[in-house]
């Protein structure tokens, strides 16, 4: 079977040039939508993401903040940064990058946010939203992983859908997302006994573990389609994600690439959020 390689660089530039027309819109109403971003600590990783994310705002005519906090930062004086960004009529979407230093609390932070600002979907308002069926903002990677899904015509309606991982920033809302869409949904986690025999009965695998070749070729069905949200380096030192890339090509029907895949789409789904949530705004301003 010839697999097809979903490309994620291609289709982030093609949302990416309709959200640049939406904000060109709102921007002409007054209304340019406005992105905090918000790092406390050197990750690294992080602080690469942080900076794409910053870059990419720009790159749409999104107006973004970038606050830069030191390690030490308090708790008290990142909740206070996050109430004035709430009370901050020029911002739409803030979002906090995790992980943040162990001496704050994650949970306080996301619960600060203004669920109406909240561009990760994060907040429990927002959680809850999308776990009853009407979600206000997708968290970004798992709306990415749909919205690739759709392009490529792929309808999770009646498929198996196994999901690989449970964190709270991927695994649970792509599981949430895909049941919305009508696929029956397994998630799997480190615990998971026999992994290969949830994967095998998938038509739809995500795998987000950060595990390098954690699914192989011999786990997965032929056909099925395989969504890789990890994003680690191999043993060469190479970026790779937790699918066995290269066995794949020729048993399943589509894949991701890592790099060139899921990534690009996260970037892209944070503006939309942002974008979605001034529209949300310019509206109750028309009424
Ligand atoms: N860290 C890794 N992924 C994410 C994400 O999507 N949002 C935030 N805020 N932090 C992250």
């Amino acid at each position: 079977m010839e697999t097809r390689i979903i490309d994620g660089n291609a289709l982030a530039r093609k949302l990416r040039e309709s959200l640049k027309t939406r904000t060109t819109q709102l921007t002409a109403g007054g209304n340019t939508p406005g992105l905090a971003v918000i790092i406390v600590g050197e990750n690294p990783a992080s602080k690469i993401y942080v900076r794409n994310k910053v870059k990419a705002c720009a790159e749409v005519g999104i107006h973004s903040e970038h606050i830069e906090l030191p390690e030490a930062t308090s708790e008290a004086d990142l909740l206070a940064h996050i109430a004035r960004l709430n009370a901050d009529p020029r911002i739409h979407g803030i979002l906090v990058q995790l992980p943040l230093p162990k001496h704050i609390s994650t949970d306080a932070v996301l619960n600060a946010i203004d669920p109406k600002k909240d561009a990760d979907g994060f907040h429990p308002m927002n959680v809850g939203l999308l776990a009853t069926g009407n979600p206000r903002f997708a968290p970004c990677t798992p709306a990415g992983v749909m919205a690739m899904l759709e392009d490529e015509g792929i309808n999770p309606w009646g498929m198996n859908a196994v999901v690989v991982g449970a964190s709270n920033i991927v695994g649970k809302p792509a599981a949430l997302l895909l049941l919305q869409k009508g696929a029956t949904v397994t998630i799997c986690n480190s615990k998971t006994r026999d992994l290969a025999s949830h994967t095998r009965a998938a038509d739809i695998v995500v795998v987000a573990t950060g595990k390098v070749n954690l699914v192989t070729a011999d786990m997965v069905k032929e056909g099925a389609v395989v969504i890789d949200v990890g994003m680690n380096r191999n043993a060469e030192g190479k970026l790779c994600g937790d699918a066995d890339y290269q066995g794949m090509l020729g048993k399943v029907s589509h894949i991701t690439p890592v790099p060139g895949g899921v990534g690009p789409m996260t970037i892209t789904m944070l503006l939309a959020n942002t974008v979605l949530s001034a529209e949300r705004v310019a509206k109750t301003q028309s009424r």
